[in-house]
């Protein structure tokens, strides 16, 4: 029986999912299909929590870190977006880069196929398009692990029609080629979806000499006027909305940037038409 400390996290056997499979993208980036004890709903946008005791192993590249025997039940949790489409019943799925010097990642990625795991079994975020009018262009900007709920979106709007039912970007910045995940599907999507379009940007082309797409930092794409050009839509704030993601950096400059270009946070109550989250 789970019993609870002061912190109210769970202590003795705190797992109720299972990781059913584990894609790597890199050795430092992967994809963990996560199967929860009991039903799950989410909203696509929506995150979750996962977790794993003190006690549990760590990656043996990740920085040595010695457990306090004291903490060695407790649950470490950290949020994550979730990538899975809303209808997809079979797993959860997550997209999550390795921090070495981190507490949580480092045993995740410890994980094989079948382990154990804490799953939060309520999603939470108003990172969703449930404010965004029908018929709104959209635009979907995020860095490194910051595409995952844009993947979420991606596949549910994709349903039925088998492309998106409205009319959306999705720009992806990675700091090298390998590292930009979903490539393949969102590659396949954008050739077949005539009102889809994905663009991947490389910020570290010098050591990646196989990339000839898109270079630099995100930023600069937004402030420049080619990406009207490659997105096929204007960034009006009257019949656009855009979504920022990932590193804080990068959510902060673009805040500015698309402020300057009519673009509102609004607020809880009355969210505007630009939406954020940042990952830490
Ligand atoms: C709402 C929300 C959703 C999130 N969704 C995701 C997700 O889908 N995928 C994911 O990988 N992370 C996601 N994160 C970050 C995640 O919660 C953890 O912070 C991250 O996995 C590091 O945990 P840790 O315990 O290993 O490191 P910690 O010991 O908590 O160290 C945190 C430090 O790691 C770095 N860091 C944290 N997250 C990232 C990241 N994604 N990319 C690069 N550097 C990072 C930062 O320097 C941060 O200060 C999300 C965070 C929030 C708030
Ligand atoms: N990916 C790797 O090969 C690697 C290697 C060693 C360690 N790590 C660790 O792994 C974690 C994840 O790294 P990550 O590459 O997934 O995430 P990241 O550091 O957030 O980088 C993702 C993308 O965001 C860009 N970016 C960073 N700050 C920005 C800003 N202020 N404005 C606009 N764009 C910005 C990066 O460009 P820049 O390239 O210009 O920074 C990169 O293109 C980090 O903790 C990192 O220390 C990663």
């Amino acid at each position: 029986m789970n019993t609870s400390d002061k912190s109210g996290e769970k202590t003795k056997d705190s797992t109720n999912a299972t990781l059913i499979q584990r894609i790597d993208v890199t050795p430092r980036l992967a994809i963990f299909r996560v199967r929860p004890d009991e039903a799950f709903h989410f909203e696509s946008g929506q995150f979750t929590v996962l977790g794993l005791p003190h006690a549990a192993l760590r990656v043996p590249d990740a920085d040595p870190h010695p457990v306090d025997p004291a903490k060695a039940d407790r649950l470490i949790r950290r949020a994550y977006s979730i990538s899975s489409g809303s209808n997809q019943k079979e797993f959860v799925e997550f997209y999550i880069t390795l921090v070495g010097s981190g507490q949580l990642t480092p045993r995740l990625f410890h994980l094989k196929q079948g382990d154990r795991l804490f799953m939060g079994l309520k999603a939470t975020g108003v990172f969703t398009l449930d404010q965004v009018p029908a018929g709104k262009h959209l635009l979907l900007v995020g860095t490194g692990t910051g595409l995952a709920p844009y993947m979420s979106m991606v596949r549910t709007l994709s349903l039925g029609e088998g492309c998106p039912v409205r009319p959306m970007a999705v720009l992806h910045g990675a700091r090298y080629s390998w590292d930009l995940g979903y490539r393949d599907e969102l590659e396949s999507l954008s050739q077949v979806c005539s009102g889809f379009t994905y663009l991947p940007v490389v910020s570290r082309p010098d050591d990646d000499h196989s990339w000839n797409g898109m270079r630099g930092r995100l930023n600069e794409l937004l402030e420049s006027s080619e990406l009207t050009t490659r997105i096929g839509f204007n960034l009006d704030p009257q019949t656009s909305h855009i979504f920022l993601c990932g590193n804080p950096g990068m959510v902060e400059e673009a805040i500015v940037t698309l402020q300057g270009r009519g673009f509102d946070l609004g607020s809880r109550k009355e969210p505007g038409n630009l939406h954020v989250e940042k990952y830490w």
